[in-house]
């Protein structure tokens, strides 16, 4: 049998085209769109979960070709790009499932940019640029340093990469001072035209020094300029997330994005693997959790939403927890695991029904269309599973914090909850700010005696009692103002400003692009087109931690098309998480995404050409 699709935006409409080579009786069409779609003509709304979305069709006959047009349910959610299309459509034909072609061919296009403008002169072709660099005459050719320089880990990146060692033997020594007013993370390296020698403040400003060094020879040709790079970065926060939870990722892909990250000095990796879609951690304290969600689709608690299709998905092992990790320690690189929590967790209440007050009849739809995402804090079972859940996943990583979530909670959460009515009249808390607040201050406090301090996004900040507190650590991802407010107020602040850090964001207006655009467009510009510490809050310079890129999942269905939407766009998250303010701007970041594109594709990592 040969079925055909194909959708195409039309206004605020999407016109699919649904095509069978034999009659089919009575198929349901199975799709899910970016948020909750309705039915405009072409068949009958059926079950609806978020954007998932099952619509019964009318027989088809052999040869028919049948239109259904569909909108979004919320009119701001209107569709952008091709991305905004049905993804993991298919029809179910009595107890069959056939799955439907991708209409619109899914991801980034390949599609040639304009020539990026030369690097001005003065200018080192690295990214971060060095806090200083002071070239003098000539050049050192270099290929390798010699062995028992202390790089051993970037002899094995660079062999994962593709690249020429980095260490050989007859390699030029590469002598190492200690300095400790570098800085743990700084390092001052000299190239001469015959010799090398670097000062460290310590073993990570070693190895920056030698990703410099692995970097240049590749982007210089194998011939060094000669000067002096002193080099410490401007934040200890450099981070890049990502969503394993919409789309798993292969530990394969985690493992590579880490490379990436470690070529640029990023430190931080934020490992988001559990949201409404799915909980993908192989916990022990509550193993319902991914055996019953990991995977979505068909008889699966949680249907094929954002893409899901058929079934798809995966879970990762504590293996696979202890590899990430190990290759992160040895990118310098630590690993900030996420349970996300109160809200963001349908796929948690499907598989521990209990989270939720039975006596709750209250209507909060979350912002992609979920009526039942967020767990009680006022009902102990709610307890029972996450304070042993939380203890377990922040043993598994060394750096003792753990990323609660807290994002967009529903309005009016928790409404229609006669176990949260009588908590607020105990605490003496009125909005569902203020439980959430109350919540999460309980989870933080309960993980604080344990050693572990807590993160959460910036609504966690919220709250009549003050939110969260403890000393969390909180992500502004609206914009910056919430994380000036919240520096304001003590907390300690990553900036993600969607506006500038979210590379699930299209590139362009164009129709044709991919990608979210809820914050608008980010172009390779944009990226740098911002500082941490905004003009008038220099007053909060001490207690920005740093930067985040994130890269969230919705309609990613395979690994790769992850690789265009971070790339070269990562580049700007490296520069504003280690340059001084103000050192790259946007001509001059395209420049530099010209040199590395070339180092893009020599290791094999795809990369935006276009916007
Ligand atoms: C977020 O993007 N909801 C943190």
């Amino acid at each position: 049998m040969t079925l055909t699709f194909s959708s195409r935006i039309e206004g605020n409409q999407i016109r699919c085209l649904i095509g069978t080579d034999r009659p089919l009786a009575a198929p349901v069409f199975c799709f899910s769109l970016m948020a909750a779609p309705k039915v405009i003509s072409g068949g009958t709304l059926g079950r609806r979960v978020a954007g998932y979305a099952e619509v019964a069709l009318p027989d088809l006959a052999a040869g028919a070709l049948h239109e259904v047009v569909l909108e979004h349910a919320v009119k701001e959610f209107g569709p952008r790009n091709r991305a905004w299309l049905p993804l993991g459509a298919y029809l179910r034909v009595g107890k069959e499932c056939l799955p439907l072609p991708a209409g619109n061919d899914i991801g980034l296009r390949d599609v040639d940019g304009p020539d990026a403008p030369t690097l001005a002169p003065g200018r080192l072709p690295l990214v971060p640029q060095p806090t200083d660099w002071a070239p003098s005459a000539g050049v050192l050719p270099f290929q390798a340093v010699a062995p028992d320089a202390g790089l051993d880990a970037l002899q094995d990146l660079a062999e994962r990469l593709g690249l020429a060692p980095i260490i050989a033997a007859g390699g030029l020594a590469l002598p190492v001072t200690e300095e400790a007013g570098l800085g743990p993370e700084g390092y001052r390296l000299t190239i001469a035209s015959t010799a090398l020698s670097v000062a460290v403040g310590g073993a990570a400003g070693l190895h920056y020094a030698g990703v410099t060094l692995l970097t240049l020879r590749e982007t210089c040709g194998g011939a060094l300029p000669c000067g002096v790079i002193t080099d410490t970065p401007r934040f200890g926060w450099r981070g890049q997330h990502l969503d394993c939870a919409r789309h798993f990722f292969g530990i394969d892909f985690i493992l590579r994005l880490l490379d990436l990250m470690a070529l640029l000095k990023l430190n931080r990796f934020h490992w988001h693997f559990a949201d409404d879609e799915a909980f993908r951690l192989e916990v022990d304290t509550q193993p319902l959790l991914w055996q019953r969600t990991a995977f979505r689709g068909e008889g699966e608690p949680v249907p094929g939403v954002f893409g899901g299709g058929i079934r798809a998905g995966g879970s990762y092992s504590k293996a696979d927890v202890a590899q990430v990790v190990a290759r992160a320690k040895a990118l310098q690189i630590e690993v900030l695991p996420e349970i996300e929590v109160p809200a963001h967790s349908h796929a948690m209440i499907k598989a521990a029904p209990g989270l939720r007050d039975p006596g709750d009849n209250g209507e909060e739809v979350s912002i992609q269309g979920y009526l039942d995402n967020i767990v009680n804090p006022a009902i102990p079972a709610t307890w029972d599973l996450l304070l042993p859940l939380a203890k377990e996943v922040a043993g598994l990583f060394p750096l003792r914090m753990l990323h609660l979530g807290a994002d967009e909670a529903p309005p009016g959460a928790w409404g229609g909850s006669p176990a949260v009515a009588a908590l607020k009249a105990r605490e003496g808390l009125e909005t569902s700010d203020d439980v959430q607040g109350w919540m999460l201050a309980k989870l933080g406090a309960e993980l604080a005696a344990s050693g572990v301090r807590v993160a959460a996004w910036e609504e966690a900040a919220k709250g009549c009692q003050g939110g969260i507190g403890n000393g969390a650590l909180l992500f502004s991802w609206t914009g910056q103002g919430p994380g000036v407010e919240a520096a304001r107020r003590g907390h300690d602040v990553v900036m993600c400003p969607a506006q500038n850090a979210y590379f699930d964001l299209a590139h362009s207006h164009d129709p044709d692009d991919w990608g979210a655009a809820w914050a608008g467009y980010v172009p390779l510009e944009k990226t740098v087109a911002w500082d941490p510490v905004p003009k008038g809050a220099e007053d909060i310079t001490p207690r920005i931690a740093g930067v985040e890129a994130c890269f969230w999942g919705e309609f990613t269905t395979e690994d790769a098309q992850a690789e265009g939407m971070i790339a070269p766009r990562i580049l700007g998250i490296a520069t504003k998480g280690w340059e001084p303010a103000g050192r790259t701007d946007g001509t001059a970041l395209r420049a530099l995404a010209g040199v590395y594109g070339v180092l893009f594709d020599r290791i094999g990592w795809r990369r935006n050409r276009g916007a």
